[in-house]
C-alpha cells in the first residue's frame, strides 16, 4: 500500500493539468501532510530576512505559506497547475497583500526569488523532467539565491510520487547549486520518517546552466557515449541526460557554442542538438 499516492483516480493518465484538476476535484490528495513538514517548519523558523522573495511551487494547500505568513514574511508567491486548488487558494488568502497565489505550469513561470521552497513538488514531476527541474530552478533564483526542502530518499512501487536517492540528487544539481546541506532529514512527518532529505543548495552564479533539446538518442548505451564526449570538454562541468533522452543539460565554466556541440555528435547524423531558450 503506498499512502503518498497522487493518482487516486488513474496513473495511466499524462501528469498534466487534467490529471491534477481531477485529484482536486476528488479530494484524492493522498501526499498531503495535513500540516507543514517539520523540517520545513523548523528551517522557516530560521530565516532572518522577512522580506525575502519566496516561490513555492506545485503549491498544493500550502501549509508552508500560512505558516510564512503567520510568521510575518511579505513577499511569498506560490503557483500551481490546478484550476480548482487555485480558486480555492485565492479565496482562501482573499485580500491579503503579502501572498501572490498563481495559476500556471511552474516551466512556464518568470520571475526572480531569494528563496523557492521544495515540498513534495519534484517528486511529482515525471523523471523525464529533472533536468528542466534543476534548469528552471537556476533561472528563476536571484544571485546567491536558495533552493530548500525536502525530497524523497527512497523508490516507489507505483507513481507518482517518483522516489529518487542521494546519489542521483548529487549527480543532478552538482555544479549548479553549492550543496551547502543534505542529510536526512531528522523531525519527518511521521508517515515520511526515515524516508527523506532535507536539501539547502545554493545557486552557482560562476557557471552556466543550459537546457538542450536533443533528438536522435535511443538507448543508453548511446547517452553514456554522448554523455562522455560532452563531458570531456575542458569548461564542460556536469552534463546530465533526461531520462527519455530528448533533453540534456550542461553545465559548464563559460558559454560552449552549440556549432561546438553539433560538431561533437556529428558522427552520428541522427543526431541533432538545439537550445532551450527561457
Ligand atoms: C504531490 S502534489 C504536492 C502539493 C503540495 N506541495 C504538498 O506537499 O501538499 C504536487 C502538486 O504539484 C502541482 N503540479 C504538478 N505539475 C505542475 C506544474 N508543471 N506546475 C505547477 N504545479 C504543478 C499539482 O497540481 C499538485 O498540487
Amino acid at each position: 500500500m503506498n499512502n503518498e499516492q497522487c493518482c487516486t483516480i488513474s496513473c495511466e493518465s499524462p501528469l498534466d493539468q487534467k490529471h491534477w484538476d481531477t485529484q482536486y476535484k476528488a479530494q484524492a490528495t493522498g501526499w498531503d501532510l495535513g500540516a507543514i513538514a517539520p523540517p520545513i517548519q523548523n528551517y522557516i523558523d530560521s530565516l532572518v530576512n522577512k522580506e525575502s522573495r519566496i516561490l513555492i511551487p506545485g503549491c498544493g494547500n500550502t501549509y508552508e505559506a500560512e505558516y510564512l505568513l503567520e510568521k510575518g514574511f511579505t513577499n511569498i508567491t506560490v503557483i500551481d497547475i490546478a484550476p480548482t486548488l487555485v480558486a480555492m487558494l485565492q479565496q482562501k488568502f482573499a485580500d491579503n497583500p503579502n501572498i501572490k497565489i498563481v495559476l500556471g505550469d511552474f516551466f512556464e513561470h518568470q520571475g526572480e526569488y531569494d528563496l523557492i521552497i521544495e515540498q513534495t513538488f519534484f517528486c511529482a514531476l515525471p523523471p523525464f523532467l529533472r533536468q528542466k527541474y534543476v534548469w528552471k530552478m537556476h533561472q528563476l533564483l536571484a544571485d546567491g539565491g536558495i533552493l530548500s526542502g525536502l525530497l524523497f530518499n527512497r523508490t516507489f512501487e507505483v507513481s507518482p510520487p517518483f522516489g529518487g536517492s542521494q546519489n542521483e540528487y548529487e549527480m543532478l544539481f552538482k555544479e549548479a547549486f553549492v550543496f551547502t546541506k543534505l542529510e536526512m532529514a531528522k523531525n519527518s512527518a511521521e508517515p515520511r520518517k526515515n524516508s527523506e532529505l532535507f536539501f539547502e543548495f545554493k545557486k552557482n552564479s560562476t557557471v552556466q546552466v543550459r537546457l538542450y533539446s536533443f533528438e536522435g538518442i535511443t538507448c543508453s548505451g548511446c547517452m553514456e557515449t554522448v554523455s562522455t564526449k560532452f563531458s570531456a570538454i575542458n569548461e564542460v562541468l556536469n552534463v546530465s541526460m533526461s531520462t527519455d533522452f530528448s533533453e540534456v543539460l550542461i553545465i559548464s565554466k563559460k558559454e560552449i557554442p552549440l556549432q561546438e556541440l553539433q560538431t561533437i555528435v556529428s558522427y552520428d547524423e541522427k543526431y541533432k542538438i538545439l537550445q532551450i531558450e527561457s
